[in-house]
């Protein structure tokens, strides 16, 4: 059993999606930890709820981004994490995480990357009207949404799509990629 920690800073739903997916069937992780840069986010109350952990961290607390992560790296040695989920963590991972959790760490994104990285990834999309767009889990490095891409699925934008009908199927195809991919990664003997 893998351990791994999920970082989020809004509603989630990826890391429910994680938690069910692990709950329903006999999964080779276990979320051993809830990082959450927002107090009162509602990713907090869904952790307690299922009794994971959960480190609160607002980085506005310490002098620095390095002062910052090492609160979190101590969390994350001291409760054997193995493999960092971002799952909406909306901040850029620095030196002092990547260096400790090198080709450990991965993200979901709401697009086909390359295409339309960054902030509200989703409306960028249906403003440029694409006809299809997607999502995608990658490694993450120093970039934004820049790492090795390990794998994408596509959503079509039908005719008739709305801003909020296509974020609702790039959810749905999001909560069943991501706890896919974490069980591959965690179920193979790469160093993880
Ligand atoms: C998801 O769309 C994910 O791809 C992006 O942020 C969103 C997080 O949603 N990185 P949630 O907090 O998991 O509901």
């Amino acid at each position: 059993m893998k351990k791994i920690a999920v970082f989020a800073s809004g509603s989630g739903s990826n890391f429910q999606a994680l938690v069910d997916a692990a709950q329903a069937n006999q999964l080779s992780y276990e979320i051993a930890l809830l990082v959450c840069d927002k107090p009162g986010a509602y990713a907090i109350e869904r952790a307690d709820k299922v009794d994971v952990p959960s480190l609160v961290v607002s980085p506005k607390d310490f002098a620095s981004k390095v002062d910052y992560e090492k609160e979190i790296l101590q969390k994350l040695n001291d409760s054997g994490v193995e493999l960092i989920v971002l799952a909406g963590y909306m901040r850029l991972i620095g030196e002092t995480l990547l260096s400790a959790y090198e080709g450990r760490i991965v993200n979901i994104h709401p697009s086909l990357l390359p295409s339309f990285p960054g902030k509200d990834a989703i409306g960028q999309a249906f403003q440029a009207k694409v006809k299809v767009t997607g999502v995608t889990v990658h490694y993450v490095d120093e970039g934004m949404d820049t790492g090795p891409i390990i794998a994408q699925e596509a959503v079509r934008m039908d005719e008739d799509e709305t801003r909020e009908s296509l974020e609702a199927k790039i959810h749905q195809v999001e909560h069943l990629l991501y706890p896919n991919v974490i069980q591959k990664l965690c179920s193979t003997n790469r160093n993880v």
